[in-house]
């Protein structure tokens, strides 16, 4: 069945957004003003690809949505709660994110960090309960895998090798610094529903597209650093040079960082093939990540 990659996107951006809307609900007791700040984070806004990817692979392995759109909402959070923390002045220092001004900015630098420390709870909190699965050792496969993602193997350690990463760095320690910061969190994504289906074999294949796929969707976010709008980003471009940043593009150019992209984005196909025509929105997704503007 061929579906068309836009409309898929946009329907699981739709539900993942009532998800959260659901499961982080606004509260009128003291502490209010965390929930809030959670609440203008998490909703309204963002690509959501990470939750396309959680729903398309589950679905394709026949995973039903009422699993998969928690595990879709629960990344989503711990990707929220990373930009949070990432936008901060002790970090990247942005002002703008989503086309909004940034939590800290919005609120202050203590209510950004208590709200990403929240979102990144409530995540495992949603993992952990029940409703996830009804088989408490694959809630418990699910948990393991996020947590190695997100942590200082995954997404933690990479961002602490991007604050250090000199225009010196190589290709190889860029590579590095890039798979754990972006495609640990996407590579979970992809092959999650793998592991909500007890599929060790789909899990390996989704989880090597996915560290693929998110390792050439850094390279374009970088790429988009210097080619993009802050209208189309909903951020402020220029940062990454501004910052003396190394990426991908210092490293090789624009050009070169445009012919990594597109060969990461072959070989990120390449372990879709055991799923044949099962796999088309998948690949359609790795297209996107070349030809993305936001
Ligand atoms: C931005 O992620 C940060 C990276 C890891 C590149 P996205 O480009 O997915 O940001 P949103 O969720 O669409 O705002
Ligand atoms: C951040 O990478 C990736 C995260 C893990 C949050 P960037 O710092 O390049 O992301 P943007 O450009 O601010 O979205
Ligand atoms: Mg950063
Ligand atoms: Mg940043
Ligand atoms: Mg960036």
């Amino acid at each position: 069945m061929t579906t068309d990659f836009s409309q898929a996107l946009a329907d699981i951006a739709a539900a993942v957004n009532a998800e959260l809307d659901r499961l982080i609900p606004a509260v009128k007791t003291p502490e209010a003003r965390v929930v809030d700040a959670m609440r203008y984070a998490a909703l309204d806004g963002g690509k959501r690809f990470r939750p396309f990817l959680v729903c398309a692979g589950s679905d394709m392995l026949g995973v039903p949505r009422a699993s998969s759109m928690r595990v879709a909402a629960a990344v989503e959070m711990v990707h929220c709660y990373s930009l949070i923390h990432d936008d901060l002045p002790a970090m990247d220092n942005d002002d703008l994110r989503r086309g909004r001004p940034t939590v800290h900015k919005h609120w202050d630098e203590a209510t950004a960090i208590l709200a990403g420390d929240a979102l990144l709870t409530l995540s495992f909190e949603i993992l952990a309960a029940p409703a996830t699965h009804s088989d408490a050792s694959i809630r418990a496969g699910v948990i393991l895998a996020l947590a190695k993602a997100a942590g200082a193997a995954g997404m933690v350690g990479g961002q602490m090798i991007d604050l250090q990463a000199t225009k010196e760095a190589d290709v190889a320690a860029l590579t590095h610094l890039q798979n754990l910061k972006t495609g640990r969190l996407i590579a979970f994504s992809a092959s999650a529903g793998a592991i909500l289906a007890g599929d060790a074999a789909a899990e390996k294949a989704l989880a090597a597209y996915g560290l693929d796929l998110g390792l050439a969707f850094q390279i374009t976010d970088d790429i988009l650093d210097v080619e993009g709008a802050s209208a189309d980003l909903g951020k402020t471009p220029g940062k990454d040079a501004a910052s003396g940043k190394g990426t991908f593009v210092s490293r090789l150019g624009v050009g070169g960082a445009k012919t990594l992209a597109g060969q990461t984005i072959e070989r990120a196909l390449s372990h879709l093939q055991p799923f044949g025509a099962k796999a088309d929105l998948l690949g359609q997704a790795a297209r996107f990540v070349l030809t993305r503007k936001s």
